[in-house]
């Protein structure tokens, strides 16, 4: 594979996309109404849902692409840095992948039709009524505060290497250049 400088236009367009599709997941999360027994999967719920599978399947396209045409080498600077980085862009990619599933586990728990984009009927991951699955949905809400928590530590580094580095490292990343 020939030796790549900047992320490719495929890479930059689904870093992007998938980047407003995590905070509009977020701000829906935020004003949805809180789920009890008996809560129907309807309105921001419908949307999260629809919002979230859609997510999964972006991060499933994204992990291909980067695994069939690999990403630009990190940039010089101290191994520490470099490792967190590393870290930090796993963790994101293993969490934007888990994060779903166990969203989608819950729902089918409580006996709801999981549909992709709010169209494709999914089948479920638990049976419904599944006590593991019930927990499941606990889990999702950390993962997602965890989560939140990298992509600021990620934010963070960005804006180091764009203001105080002044190097290259948000530019191959940004939209548009070749
Ligand atoms: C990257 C994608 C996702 C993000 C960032 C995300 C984020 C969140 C957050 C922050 C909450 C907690 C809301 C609160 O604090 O009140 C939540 C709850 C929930 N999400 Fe997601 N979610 C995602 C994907 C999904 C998917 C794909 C599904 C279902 C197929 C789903 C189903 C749920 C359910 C059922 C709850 C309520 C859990 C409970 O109270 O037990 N989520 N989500
Ligand atoms: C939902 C939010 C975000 C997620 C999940 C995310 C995820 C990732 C991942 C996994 C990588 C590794 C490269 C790859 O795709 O193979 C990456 C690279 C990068 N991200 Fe993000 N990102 C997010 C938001 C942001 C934001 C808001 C910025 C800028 C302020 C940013 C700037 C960058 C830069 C500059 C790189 C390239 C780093 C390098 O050259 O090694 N990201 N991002």
């Amino acid at each position: 594979m020939e030796q790549q400088t900047v992320y490719n236009p495929v890479a930059r367009a689904l870093h992007w996309g998938i980047f407003a599709l995590v905070g509009i997941e977020f701000a829906i999360a935020w004003i949805m109404p809180d789920m009890r027994r008996g809560t129907l999967p309807t309105g921001w719920i419908a949307w999260h849902i629809g919002v979230g599978t859609s997510i999964l399947v972006l991060m499933l396209l994204r992990l291909l692409w980067r695994l069939l045409r690999g990403a630009p080498e990190l940039l010089p600077g101290p191994v520490w840095q470099q490792r967190l980085a590393g870290l930090v862009h796993v963790l994101l990619y293993a969490g934007f992948l888990l994060l779903p599933l166990l969203g989608w586990i819950n729902a089918s728990s409580r006996g709801w039709t999981v549909h992709l984009a709010g169209l494709v009927a999914l089948p479920a991951l638990a049976a419904s009524g599944a006590s593991w699955g019930h927990w499941m949905g606990g889990v999702h809400q950390v993962l997602a505060y965890v989560l939140l928590g990298a992509i600021g530590l990620h934010v963070a580094g960005a804006l180091y290497h764009a203001v105080i580095e002044r190097d290259d490292t948000l530019r191959r990343m940004w939209p548009g250049r070749r």
